[in-house]
């Protein structure tokens, strides 16, 4: 730090720090997702400010006046609708932007028009943002990812995906049901693609650290491996299940995206499935897909090496392909 004289004392006193900025979080897509985060981050408190980007200006506008509304009733933060330009010093930029997948279309479908709108908002936002995050939750997720990764130009640690954190709060909520405890102490990690190639990691899951037969044994419980794997489908199955029912899912997305910027604003290096670039895995090499990983200040600050069963090994590799297949496809041209 440099120093200027002090003209009362005499002595060298440190030059004033530029004022630190108002935590910024920018939102780019204030669809249904987008819009429930916003409200979800503005409840959480962790934002100072949060700008709305949206195609749709209009609905940007009104999403953004709604959400001041709710201010009052929550903790004081700027809200307002905006320009991917002022993604500008923003801590994360979430992307929300996108094609939502339509009944009997799986997130893989929407890959072509997903990459052509991701085209439209990250090269600007890297340009007005090179040290910011970016935090992807547009579908298919580990392929926009990977994609925003390749065309952002931003080291693999600031770009992430929201990955198969939903699919991990599905499971242990699902797990919790059956085994009659609060799914906070359910200790369950589902890998891979967020989607149909997703993986559960049945070796590693427990209560209490006691592995889920044990946990079931001890309390008198039948151990019932079909029923574990209607719980895993129901999990992988979900998003269908609800979108055939609602059209949409977006509250429990919201919330981990939530999760996901608490873990990093707050620096708390969170053990959280999150999408990022996986090397050298289990044979898996250069793609992004879920593993728990450290979430903390810096993005994703490492994964973690879980020891698996050959089968969920196999299962991953295999989830890393289907991945891999669609990533060859892409035109990952930064320009
Ligand atoms: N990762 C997950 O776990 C998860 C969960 C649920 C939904 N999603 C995905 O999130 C995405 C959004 O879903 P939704 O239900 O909010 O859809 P939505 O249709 O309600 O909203 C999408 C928004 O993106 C906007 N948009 C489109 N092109 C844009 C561009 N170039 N720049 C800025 N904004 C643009 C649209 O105007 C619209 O407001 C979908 O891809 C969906 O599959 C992901």
């Amino acid at each position: 730090m440099s120093t200027q004289p002090d003209p009362v004392a005499g002595v060298s006193a440190p030059e004033p720090e530029p004022p630190a900025h108002p935590t910024r979080i920018a939102i780019v897509g204030a669809g249904a997702v987008g819009s429930t985060f916003a409200f979800s981050l503005l409840l959480s408190g962790l934002a100072a400010e949060i700008v709305l980007v949206d195609a749709n200006a209009r609905r940007a506008e009104g999403e953004a006046m709604d959400l001041l509304h709710a201010v009052p009733f929550a903790t004081t933060t700027r809200i307002w609708a905006g320009s991917l330009e002022e993604c500008r010093g923003a801590a994360i930029t979430v992307i929300t932007a996108g094609a939502a997948q339509k009944p009997g279309e799986s997130r893989l479908d929407l890959v072509r028009k997903n990459t052509a709108i991701l085209r439209q908002i990250v090269p600007e936002v890297a340009r007005v943002n090179p040290d910011g995050i970016i935090l992807v939750a547009t579908n298919p997720v580990d392929i926009l990812a990977y994609f925003a990764f390749r065309i952002s130009g931003l080291p693999s640690a600031r770009v992430l995906g929201s990955g198969t954190i939903l699919d991990t709060a599905r499971f242990r909520a699902l797990l919790a049901e059956a085994y009659g405890v609060d799914p906070r102490s359910v200790h369950a990690y589902v890998a891979g693609e967020h989607g149909d190639s997703e993986v559960p990691v049945w070796s590693l899951a427990n209560i209490a650290g006691m592995p889920l037969a044990d946990f079931a044994v001890a309390n008198g419980m039948g151990h019932d491996p079909g029923r574990l794997q209607g719980i895993f489908e129901a999990t992988r199955d979900a998003a269908y299940q609800i979108i055939e029912r609602k059209g949409a899912t977006y509250y429990a997305i919201a919330a981990g995206l939530t999760r996901i910027v608490e873990a990093i604003l707050r620096d708390q290096s969170t053990v959280l499935s999150v999408s990022s670039l996986i090397c050298d895995y289990y044979g898996i090499d250069d793609v992004y897909l879920s593993v728990p990983a450290v979430v903390g200040r810096g993005g994703v600050e490492r994964t973690l090496r879980l020891a698996l069963s050959a089968e969920e090994a196999s299962g991953l590799r295999r989830s890393g392909e289907t991945l891999k297949a669609l990533i060859a496809t892409l035109d990952l041209d930064p320009a």
